[in-house]
């Protein structure tokens, strides 16, 4: 099986590309290591703050943060970070040439519960005007990200990762320590039957999804003829790897609760890299106003609302907003 390196250059990414996402990823394993000690670490449960995002942080929150931090920050490959669990951006190295973002534990209410969990990645050239501690370079479209990823602490520890010449899956080998193609070249299969959106949501969505998702919940007797199941893991990277194996969609559109919030998730750190990996993929990424790699950040901590997965099936939730005008 090809090793995570010799598809890398295949894919013609640049040394310091490899040698810093590989300085990533020994961070990524080490965080696998320390979710799966669990209870046996003390590593479960909430601590007393709260991110900026106004989240009581976990403690696998606080401790992913840090050890992704540590790795980055001496590696000599980055200018500077900018996590979901820190208030500003985090200078490293003056003379790096990348910036990184990431969600550092994304699903961490699962940690509780022992389910799906991840840390979601992307990097971008770091311009050489930017001083260290500037969040301005952060503010650029994803369209510019040279290469994104997520790494799933499941039963198996796998990676999605893009450089922008398609989108392939590894695995962890625990016993040798090296992430293992498994999936080359995924792409997002057509004719979906399956959909993810909190629905506990439902009363604050706006009228393209309730409509959208009333027309899948009316099944075969609905103007899809089709049977739709539903699934919810609570952590997106589970719901993306799943919709990434298994086709579909998922969705966390507009919330009309907080209209300066508009979504839940986070674009730096959660919607930019999924949207380069689903479009990698063959998918679709769009706020349900445009794509999203093409959405221009205002702050670091932005949120988007987001609807991704199978291109026919985006193509068709983006049909009733259009209708909607
Ligand atoms: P995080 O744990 O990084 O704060 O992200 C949680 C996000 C995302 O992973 C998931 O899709 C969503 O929150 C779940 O939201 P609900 O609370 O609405 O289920
Ligand atoms: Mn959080
Ligand atoms: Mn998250
Ligand atoms: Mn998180």
């Amino acid at each position: 099986m090809k090793r995570l390196n010799s598809q890398l250059q295949k894919d013609g990414a640049p040394l310091e590309l490899i040698l810093l996402i590989r300085t990533l990823l020994a961070g990524c394993k080490e965080i696998s290591f320390r979710v799966s000690q669990g209870a046996l670490a003390g590593v479960l449960g909430s601590t007393l703050s709260e991110n900026v995002q106004g989240e009581t942080q976990k403690k696998l929150d606080v401790i992913s943060n840090q050890i992704l931090k540590d790795t980055l920050r001496d590696s000599g490959y980055v200018k500077a970070i900018s996590s979901e669990e820190e208030d500003t951006v985090v200078p490293c190295d003056p003379n790096g040439n990348y910036l990184v973002s990431f969600d550092p534990l994304d699903g961490s209410s699962n940690t509780e519960i022992n389910s799906l969990i991840g840390t979601i990645f992307s990097i971008a050239h770091a311009p050489q005007w930017m001083e260290p501690d500037d969040p301005s370079a952060f503010l650029q479209p994803g369209t510019q990200m040279v290469a994104a990823g997520y790494v799933l602490y499941g039963p198996s520890t796998m990676l999605a990762m893009t450089t922008g010449r398609g989108t392939h899956i590894y695995t962890l080998d625990k016993t040798h320590g090296g992430f293992l193609l498994t999936h080359p070249n995924v792409q997002v299969p057509h004719g979906t039957a399956e959909f993810a959106i909190n629905t506990s949501n439902q009363r604050h969505w706006e009228m393209p999804i309730q409509q959208y998702v009333a027309d899948l919940l009316a099944g075969e007797e609905g103007p899809r003829k089709k049977d739709y199941n539903m699934r919810w893991v609570a952590a997106m990277v589970g719901d993306i790897h799943r919709v990434l194996c298994r086709g579909g969609i998922f969705m966390y559109p507009f919330d009309k609760r907080n209209p300066s919030k508009p979504g839940k998730l986070r674009l730096l750190y959660e919607a930019n890299p999924m949207a380069f990996l689903m479009e990698q993929a063959g998918g679709l990424a769009d706020t349900g106003q445009g794509r999203i790699m093409e959405v221009m950040p205002s702050e670091i901590h932005q949120r988007v609302p987001v609807l991704i997965g199978s291109k026919e099936e985006v193509e068709t939730c983006l049909s009733y907003y259009r209708k909607a005008g």
